[in-house]
């Protein structure tokens, strides 16, 4: 079993994974801070492709010029020494206070300039380090109260937002597209653009819709009970996946982060097999955070877990199309038929109208996927045949 991962397999971890010190609403940090560059060797030398950063993670907030120069200088160093690559960057609009009503979307107006200048030194970097690809998560970006925002209002001045950040790349020339984050909630209770579809629909609003992309969480539409799957072939169905953001979830709770497959099992096979047969090849990015209880050493071994976990189930998927039984059973199921247009090529509505049709006849026919799915469950177990 090659469960060894090598670059090519492209999986990346935000600097804010492996490096989150575990402090949560109830408990102080339980690990140390971790310096940007063990990151990068450690992550190097576990077959990691790349990393990605907020614009805090590496530059702690309110650093002076030349501070920023020497951890830029200092991160890139280790990248050059690595071969590590930067394939995403981000903005931190959540941590300081002035972001507490957001960011995009504060009321205060004064707010919206100040952030969207923080997004745009950000971007400078990212394409300074190569990144093609800049991440938005609107994590303040939403209400406790419908007495406190104008919804509406709102998503006219994200609108706005994104209009800004579009011209400032076009203006300058960037390589560089933008991937939103939905999330449903968490930190605030409702955060605009909760789900991948809300997301598609709003960048159809936007000037330069080309320019946008989503960057779907496998946790955050599991925390609005949807089914990802589903949410990442409608992205791949509209070519809005610019990225995305793997984790594990168990059902409609607060964001777990969780690494990689140690949620939904299931659906992260499903997921795995769905990008591997529609050939995603952008970053498989780690956003997880290894749990509370985790030393360094746990930490390390988290961040190995996310990439064997795929690459377990990758083979595992290929296995299930392959195997005779799941090719007959799918035929049973008539899966192969969804392929076939509804219309044969030269027909019209006119030509649906089928009296020899037996409506009882079919209606009587079972579809088989009982059978299908326990095989699919025996693969992922490794049952042998
Ligand atoms: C979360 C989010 C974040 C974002 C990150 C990049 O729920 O905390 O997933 O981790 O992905 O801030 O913008
Ligand atoms: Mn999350
Ligand atoms: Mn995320």
């Amino acid at each position: 079993m090659a469960l060894e991962a090598k670059p090519s397999d492209k999986f990346t971890f935000g600097l804010w994974t492996v490096g989150w010190q575990a402090r949560d609403p109830f408990g102080d940090a339980t690990r140390a801070a971790l310096d940007p560059v063990r990151t990068v060797n450690e992550l190097a030398s576990r077959g990691a492709y790349g990393v990605t950063f907020h614009d805090d993670d590496l530059i702690p907030f309110g650093s002076s010029d030349a501070d920023r120069a020497q951890h830029i200088a200092k991160f890139k160093k280790a990248l050059a020494d690595t071969g590590m690559k930067v394939p995403m960057a981000t903005t931190n609009l959540f941590t300081h206070p002035v972001f507490k009503d957001g960011a995009l979307t504060s009321n205060d107006r004064d707010i919206r300039r100040y952030a969207l200048t923080k997004v745009m030194r950000n971007i400078e970097l990212a394409v300074d380090l190569g990144a093609e690809i800049y991440v938005c998560w609107g994590g303040r970006e939403g209400a406790e109260s419908d007495a406190a925002k104008d919804a509406y209002v709102a998503l006219e001045r994200y609108r706005e937002g994104f209009n800004i950040l579009s011209q400032f790349v076009l203006d300058n020339g960037y390589n560089i597209k933008f991937a939103i984050e939905p999330k449903p909630n968490e930190p605030r209770g409702d955060i605009f653009l909760p789900t991948i579809g809300h997301a598609i629909a709003f960048i159809d609003s936007l000037d330069h819709p080309e320019l946008v992309g989503v960057n779907p969480e496998v946790g955050h539409e599991q925390m609005a009970g949807l089914n990802f799957v589903h949410g990442i072939a409608q992205a791949l169905f509209h070519k809005k996946l610019f990225h995305i953001d793997l984790n594990g979830q168990h059902g409609p709770k607060y964001d777990q982060d969780l690494v990689f497959g140690h949620g939904d099992l299931k659906s992260a096979f499903f997921l795995v097999d769905l990008l591997e047969r529609y050939k995603y090849d952008g970053p498989k990015h780690f956003d997880y955070k290894p749990a509370r209880t985790e030393d360094d050493k746990g930490v390390w071994a988290s961040a190995s877990a996310n990439m064997r976990t795929y690459l377990a189930l990758k083979e595992r998927a290929i296995a299930f199309r392959n195997d005779p039984r799941v090719i007959a059973a799918m035929k049973e199921s008539r899966i192969d038929q969804l392929a076939v247009p509804t219309l044969a090529a030269g027909e019209s509505w006119k030509d649906l109208a089928n009296p020899s049709f037996d409506v009882d006849t079919a209606g009587e026919r079972g579809m088989g996927y009982e059978a299908l799915d326990q095989l699919a469950i025996e693969h992922l177990m490794g049952v042998k045949a």
